[in-house]
């Protein structure tokens, strides 16, 4: 099968006389799976993300999207193939709600005197009625809630509707309820429309309960691939993180419950 995203012996480092900020990175992530990027705070999570969406010039090693070398990408192409829900968003002007997730729509506007079409009309209705923002519609995204934000660009990014969606932290800012919600959302979209999603994540427990497969960073560097079933253990999350836990399963997915310290 080929993978939907390739990478091999990938480093970079933002500054060129600085230790390697990620090195050795080999991946290999399949389409219709839903992927998990957990590891301490400041690893390379979000820089891994941002080198697969060229966000960040140059590294090393060997990229491949569907097959075809990054580098041979177009960013008009690269967004009609990936969509990214980034760790903090700021927007430059106030846009409403619905201006914002139609933003997603930008890529297949097919010349600069044509506006949107009935198509991106549905797509964007649809969206907002699936991650219940159908009542801020109309509202200044500035006067949303962290949470409420997230959502909206949750939802820029499904009416993109690319095969690939990169997401950082989506849920960071989430109820229970709505990060659930969230997690559902994107792993349904994924089997039903067998496209494929990275996640970066910190809470472990939903990763387990969503995610098809994890990857664990440290320094930059992969320490661990797999299931979750075949990563969560105590000595695995000492070793990344550092502190001590127990995991228990419950309806067949393996919790951490971490040691008070
Ligand atoms: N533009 C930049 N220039 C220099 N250093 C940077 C830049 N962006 C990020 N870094 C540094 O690179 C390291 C990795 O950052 P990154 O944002 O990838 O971490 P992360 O794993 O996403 O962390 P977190 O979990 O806190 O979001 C950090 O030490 C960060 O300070
Ligand atoms: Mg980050």
């Amino acid at each position: 099968m080929i993978a939907d995203i390739f990478m091999e012996n990938v480093e970079f480092s933002y500054n060129s006389n600085e230790e390697k900020l990620l090195s050795d990175i080999n991946l290999n992530i399949k389409k219709g799976k839903f992927t998990g990027i957990l590891g301490p705070n400041g690893c390379g999570k979000s820089t891994l993300l941002k080198i697969i969406l060229k966000y960040l010039p140059s590294h090393e090693g060997i990229i491949k999207i569907e097959n075809k070398k990054l580098k041979d990408y177009n960013q008009s192409e690269l967004s009609k193939l990936l969509s990214f829900v980034p760790q903090k968003s700021s927007l430059s002007m106030p846009l409403t709600v619905e201006e914002v997730v139609y933003m997603g729509r930008v890529p297949y506007i097919k010349n600069k005197w044509s506006g949107f079409e009935k198509e991106d009309d549905e797509k964007v209705t649809e969206v907002i009625k699936k991650l219940d923002l159908e009542k801020f519609r109309k509202r200044n995204a500035f006067s949303l809630s962290g949470g409420e934000f997230q959502r909206v660009l949750l939802a820029r990014a499904l009416v993109q509707n690319t095969k690939i969606i990169l997401l950082d932290e989506p849920t960071s800012a989430l109820d229970m309820n709505y990060a659930l919600e969230i997690m559902k959302i994107t792993s349904q979209f994924v089997k039903k429309e067998n496209i494929t999603a990275v996640m970066v994540l910190h809470d472990l427990n939903l990763a387990a309960l969503y995610c098809d497969n994890l990857i664990f960073l440290k320094k930059g560097k992969i320490m661990y691939k797999g299931t979750p079933k075949e990563l969560f253990r105590p000595e695995i999350f000492q070793e990344i993180y550092g502190f001590g836990c127990k995991i228990i399963e419950h309806n067949g997915y393996p919790y951490v419950i971490p040691d008070k310290i």
